[in-house]
């Protein structure tokens, strides 16, 4: 057992770093990093035409983007200006629309996704709990739930501990189905060379 294994789901929910100069350097840097993650999500949910997905912190896009290219329709969400700035800047697709929330507040009605996924974000969110309760509530009956995360030792800091552990994979799932999803798994899985955690439900 690693020294930090009691750490939270959201370490980083105080990470200033996602506006001004230092958001912009983040963004290009996610920008130019591999859609693996993007292609993970969307192969686990099984996006098609049909799906409405709703991604949670989308930073420059790449996720919302890989979707749209499977033909779903896609609303990125996400609190930073120089996040949706780079996202709308470097997107085609019409079928992709950009709106400033949080997963704790989205501005979209109930029940009007199919898929709702958070990719490197959960680490981040400030309150757990509430950002599930919303995205249960704009999740239809049946609608997919998934989180990814890099897998990261308990012991890391700065920049190599912005992830979880397999602990906090599992404390997640645990808020998961305290928040009323069903069918909540745990999966280690590799997004290209990286190894993450993913985290799938569904909302009943
Ligand atoms: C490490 S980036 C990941 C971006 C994108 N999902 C990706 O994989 O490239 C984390 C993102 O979470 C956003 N974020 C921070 N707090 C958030 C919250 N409470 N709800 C939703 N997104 C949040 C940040 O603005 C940032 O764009």
């Amino acid at each position: 057992m690693s020294v930090d294994d009691d750490r939270p789901v959201n370490h980083h929910a105080d990470h200033p770093g996602f506006s001004g100069v230092t958001g912009a350097l983040v963004g290009l840097v996610l920008l130019f990093m591999g859609r693996a993650d993007a292609r993970l999500a969307a192969d686990l949910t099984e996006v098609g035409a049909d799906d409405t997905v709703v991604d949670i912190g989308c930073g420059p896009g790449k996720a919302a983007r890989e979707a749209a290219r499977r033909g779903a329709a896609v609303i990125g969400i996400d609190p930073a200006p120089v996040m949706l700035g780079l996202a709308r800047a470097v997107t085609r697709h019409g079928t992709i629309a950009w709106a400033t929330g949080t997963a704790e507040r989205v501005p979209l009605p109930d029940a009007s996704a199919t898929v709702a996924w958070s990719l490197a974000t959960v680490h981040h969110w400030k309150d757990v709990d509430a950002g599930l309760s919303e995205l249960r509530r704009l999740l239809e009956p049946g609608g997919r739930l998934l989180a990814v995360e890099r897998q990261v030792d308990g012991s890391a800091t700065g920049l190599a501990s912005h992830g979880w552990t397999r602990q906090q994979a599992d404390s997640f799932a645990a808020q998961c189905s305290s928040a009323g999803f069903r069918d909540v798994t745990v999966t280690g899985r590799k997004a290209g060379r990286r190894d993450v955690w993913v985290v799938q439900a569904v909302r009943p």
